[in-house]
């Protein structure tokens, strides 16, 4: 199976590391606009194959969309990242455009690929590129939810002081700092409530935490995050090649579920071979389904703001 990572940068390189090192996938090629950038990450990555043992293969290729034909799941890392005190809502600008074109460009060479973004602000260039590509919507993801989740997951561990592979649980609503929605009521330590272990000050703290990780973690490093972005939308990718049917929190395109309609924006979605398999309606506290109304216009206020970003 072929997957198109589009972008060489740090989040692009460890998606295509991940999936390389769990080795699912026959090839990953790497896409970028900066000359030998990719033919370099791709190089490098290949020259792991012996020390790590996959066989996956890595090739690099400069914007030439015509190496990615024929790929089952294509990856859409290319723009720019935020900068410390920016909101992924301030890269629309740049990014919608460089979206656009990627998108069009994938499906002229690969017409049954299935499209995860990650490009930021990312519910809306899922969006945009449902929009400019007119692909069925169930082969277009966006991811951030899986991500969201993992930083969730991360912060629960920490507060309850044991094993990350302890807990479970989601984030769901617009992967912004302001938009997310950590499920804390439906989060559990090994099948019982978190809420039996921390108080509800405690989960508050964490689900604070929570929204603001990518922030904290672009104020520490100077730019946006890529180890973790990198394997959430890796084991998306694989959920899919190997038709897992896993359920992730992704950016799906509602057309009546929870209520909204038009719009993408995290939703628990079953995952397998056909991309979306099945959108999963939970149910919803009063409290949740506001904020998660809130959320949906935090979404639509950027989505608005397409128009003008890419004409
Ligand atoms: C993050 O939260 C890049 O949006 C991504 O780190």
């Amino acid at each position: 199976m072929k997957v198109t990572v589009v972008g060489a940068g740090a989040v692009g390189a460890s998606c295509a590391e991940y999936i390389a090192i769990k080795d699912f996938a026959s090839e990953v090629v790497l896409v970028d606009i900066k000359e030998g950038f990719a033919e370099g990450k791709a190089m490098d990555l290949m020259q792991t194959a012996t020390l790590l043992g996959f066989d996956t293969k890595i090739t690099g290729v400069t914007n030439d969309y015509s190496k990615t034909a024929g790929s089952d799941v294509a990856v859409i890392t290319s723009g720019i990242p935020r900068k410390p005190g920016m909101s992924r809502e301030e890269l629309i600008g740049i990014n919608a455009g460089i979206v656009k074109t990627v998108a069009t460009s994938l499906i002229k060479h690969s017409p049954n690929v299935i499209i995860i973004v990650v490009s930021n602000p990312m519910d809306t260039m899922a969006y945009l590129a449902h929009k400019a590509t007119g692909l069925p919507k169930n082969r277009i993801i966006g991811m951030g939810g899986a991500l969201d989740s993992a930083r969730f997951l991360y912060r629960l561990s920490e507060a309850l002081g044991c094993p990350a592979s302890d807990v479970a649980g989601m984030v769901i609503g617009g992967h912004s700092d302001t938009g997310m929605i950590p499920l804390t009521r439906l989060a559990v330590r090994n099948g019982v409530p978190v809420s039996e272990f921390l108080s509800t000050e405690k989960l508050a703290e964490v689900s604070e935490e929570t929204k603001v990780g990518g922030a904290t973690l672009t104020r520490l490093l100077g730019t946006s995050a890529w180890y973790a972005p990198g394997a959430a939308v890796s084991s998306m990718v694989q959920a899919i090649l190997c038709d897992q049917k896993k359920m992730f929190p992704c950016s799906v395109m509602l057309d009546g579920e929870y209520g909204l309609k038009d719009i993408c924006i995290g939703a628990p979605a079953i995952i397998g071979k056909n991309g979306v398999e099945k959108i999963v309606e939970i149910k919803l506290d009063a409290a949740e389904k506001a904020l998660l109304a809130e959320s949906a216009d935090g979404v639509r206020k950027t989505n608005d703001l397409l128009e003008e970003a890419t004409a």
